[in-house]
């Protein structure tokens, strides 16, 4: 059985360890985050993602999944060692590789047989991957040789186990062919197609990517401000868009915009590489540009509907960047908060797991209040703001909302609830577009 090493336990690191054993491989998971490993230890996990939990619990039982803090440990044995580790946006908008470098030194020091390092972290073509192989070869101890593969992550967080098993491509940048193909074998069994290319490419085919979907989104929040003007429907827009197989309707959804670990920080990091190379992206630009303009918008549109914000209510339903997880990073719900509380705004917010997360990077505010049910955050508000398209909101008994609510107001930036409804309920809807 083919051991597996794996380099930090997040979202994407501690998925594919999971899926990897539940394949039939012997995978040991390490972090330098010691709480995390002695949660894992005792099969908690330590974030929310649907079918992940029972996944490792069976994996740590069957004895092909085991966590541990020392690093020694987990390469003892390792043929490979696949790196999974934050690449956040740094000060500049790159890419802050710091996490991956001491990841590989790491590795480099601690490895007691040749083996392939997997780079499944997000980073930036244009000499990052070169800078890395250059420090393995530099610190391993002769013979000790090391390949470097670039494997780029494409799963979303909220169906991150389906999307291991049901990939629409794996993508494999190596320099060294054998080294490719063994990490390409590893999917074999998930059947679909894997791309086999060289690093720089595997690289930019992630950011491009990303940047892409991030694009369609902006540009479909663009044209929601035109429908607007001309008295057109957004959505009817999209749908007959995406009717076109050009095109195809994913990610067409007008509203709050995109957020989460990786879409603002990949677009941020491919428009610095752009600018680093003499090439700057006045298309990435534009998509960041429309993308925080809808957030300001979202709290406009308040603003006008409430005639002001100073002393008024406003229950805002969701935190986390989108249903189906518990991550708050770049969330857009989190921004517009912070807006309505400057201008003199009462939040009261609930979430249905995101909230302790939230209030981890939310600073404290005398009028942000976390409440234990939308019911609860409901009352006495002016306007109900909808920021995340969680299902369990569109099942809401929403005339209990609106008795509980002071005003009748509704803002849905996902597009969640029909205004047809709500309004014969008494509500009066808003939008971000027509
Ligand atoms: N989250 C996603 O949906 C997603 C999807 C595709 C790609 N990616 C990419 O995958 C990478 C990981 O993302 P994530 O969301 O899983 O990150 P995360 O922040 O959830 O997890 C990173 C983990 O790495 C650990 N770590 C940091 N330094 C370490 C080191 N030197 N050795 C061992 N562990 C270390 C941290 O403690 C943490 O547990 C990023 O590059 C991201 O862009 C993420």
């Amino acid at each position: 059985m083919k051991k597996i090493a794996l380099f930090g336990t997040g979202y994407v690191g501690l998925t594919t360890a999971a899926c990897l054993a539940e394949m039939g491989y012997s995978v040991v998971g390490y972090d330098v985050n010691e709480a995390k490993i002695d949660q894992l230890r005792q099969g908690q996990i330590p974030f929310s993602e649907p079918e992940l939990a029972p996944l490792v619990e069976r994996n740590i039982s069957a004895g092909r999944l085991a966590f541990t803090a020392d690093c020694g440990d987990a390469l003892n044995d390792a043929e490979m060692v696949f790196i999974c580790v934050g690449t956040p946006t740094s000060p500049s908008g790159a890419a802050d590789l710091s996490q991956v470098e001491a990841a590989v030194r790491l590795i480099a020091r601690s490895a007691t047989r040749s083996l392939i390092v997997v780079l499944k972290s997000t980073i930036p073509p244009g000499g990052s991957a070169e800078h890395f192989a250059e420090i393995l070869t530099g610190e391993l101890l002769p013979p000790l040789v090391a390949h470097i593969v670039v494997n780029p992550e494409f799963l979303r967080e909220g169906s991150a186990v389906h999307d291991f098993f049901f990939p629409d491509r794996v993508v494999v940048g190596a320099w060294d062919r054998p080294a490719g193909e063994q990490v390409a074998a590893l999917y074999s069994p998930l059947h679909c197609p894997v791309l086999l290319t060289d690093p720089a490419t595997a690289q930019l085919t992630k950011y491009a990517s990303n940047a892409f979907l991030a694009a369609k989104i902006s540009f479909i929040n663009e044209v929601g401000r035109i429908a607007e003007k001309v008295g057109a429907n957004v959505y009817a827009v999209a749908q007959g868009m995406g009717l076109d197989e050009r095109i195809g309707g994913d990610f067409l959804e007008a509203g709050l915009g995109y957020g989460g670990s990786c879409f603002p920080k990949d677009v941020k990091a491919l428009a610095a590489i752009a600018e680093r190379h003499g090439s700057p992206s006045a298309l990435l630009r534009a998509v960041m540009e429309v993308n925080a303009g809808q957030r300001r918008l979202a709290a406009e549109k308040l603003h006008d509907a409430l005639g002001g914000l100073g002393g008024k209510n406003v229950c805002v339903l969701g935190l986390a960047f989108k249903p189906d997880t518990d991550d708050v990073r770049e969330a857009p719900a989190l921004d517009v908060i912070s807006m309505l509380c400057d201008r003199g705004a009462t939040v009261r917010t609930y979430d249905p797991v995101a909230a302790s997360r939230a209030q981890e990077v939310l600073p404290p505010h005398s009028r942000l209040h976390y409440c234990e049910d939308a019911y609860e955050a409901a009352k006495g508000s002016d306007a109900v703001f909808i920021a995340t398209d969680w299902k369990q909101f569109r099942d809401l008994d929403w005339n209990r909302m609106g008795s509980l609510m002071k005003g009748k107001t509704i803002l849905d930036s996902r597009g969640l609830i029909s205004p047809l409804q709500m309004q014969e309920m008494g509500f009066r809807c808003l939008a971000l577009s027509s």
